[in-house]
């Protein structure tokens, strides 16, 4: 099991990286996009220049989770999560009020839904790391603006929601004008690549704050299961 605030390094603030990152994963129906001008969608409000900066590169599929798939991965993450104690204490530099684990091996409905899930966010040529980070929230808990470390994350990051709806947040790193909000309900899987990955800070927005639009979205407690793809190697 991991020690709680062991995978603080992954997410370490890093400096981005030149590289643009990803191939053309996703397609499908599902997806929810940026609109060529600004404004709110049903998953996804930007700013006018961040909507043109991330079309296609920050994307949010709503009820990707059947209603059985999500019961099944909160019954299986459940026993492994009730063992740890939520670290508001232990402020890990970008989440706070959280616990969390990897893990690899899943029952065959867990593993059905997140082969689903890799195949729909990661182009078929670049699969994601084995290992999903699991990442617990508490109601009162946050993940403050980072960029995720590009020493142990490549050019993709797809996250599943479970439990409770949140508000993600991108803001660019050279212009803070520009933003861009993703409203996560339970069930949906969203994609950051290329510039929302490497070019913008994100974050799970606070209980107080958390805003889609003007409508209010209580944080209860989540459950994300985090998908990505390896790091790059050095060149
Ligand atoms: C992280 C992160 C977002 C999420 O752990 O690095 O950004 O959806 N999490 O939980
Ligand atoms: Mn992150």
């Amino acid at each position: 099991m991991q020690r709680a605030g062991a995978l603080w390094w992954r997410r370490a603030l890093s400096g981005g990286g030149a590289d643009g990152g990803a191939g053309a994963g996703g397609g499908g129906g599902g997806w929810v996009e940026p609109a060529a001008g600004a404004g709110a969608g049903p998953a996804l409000a930007a700013g006018p220049g961040a909507a043109r900066r991330l079309r296609g590169l920050a994307r949010v599929w709503p009820r990707f989770l059947s209603a059985a798939e999500e019961a099944a991965l909160g019954r299986e993450l459940e026993p492994v999560l009730g063992r740890q104690r939520y670290q508001f204490d232990h402020w890990d530099g970008a989440i706070r009020g959280f616990r969390e684990t990897e893990r690899g091996r899943w029952g065959a409905a867990g593993r059905a839904a997140l082969q689903r899930a890799a195949a729909a966010a990661f182009p078929p040529d670049r699969p994601p790391l084995g290992l999903v980070h699991v990442l617990d929230l508490h109601p009162g808990g946050h993940v403050a603006p980072h960029v995720d470390s590009v020493k142990f994350c490549g050019g993709t990051i797809a996250g599943l929601s479970l439990l409770s709806a949140s508000v993600l947040r991108l803001v660019s790193c050279r212009d803070p004008g520009e933003w861009l909000l993703l409203l996560l309900e339970p069930g949906s899987l969203y994609v950051l690549r290329g510039a929302a990955r490497y070019d913008f800070t994100h974050e799970i927005l606070r209980d107080e704050e958390s805003f889609f639009g003007g409508r209010r979205v209580p944080r209860g407690r989540r459950i994300s299961l985090i998908l990505r793809s390896p790091p790059q190697p050095p060149p």
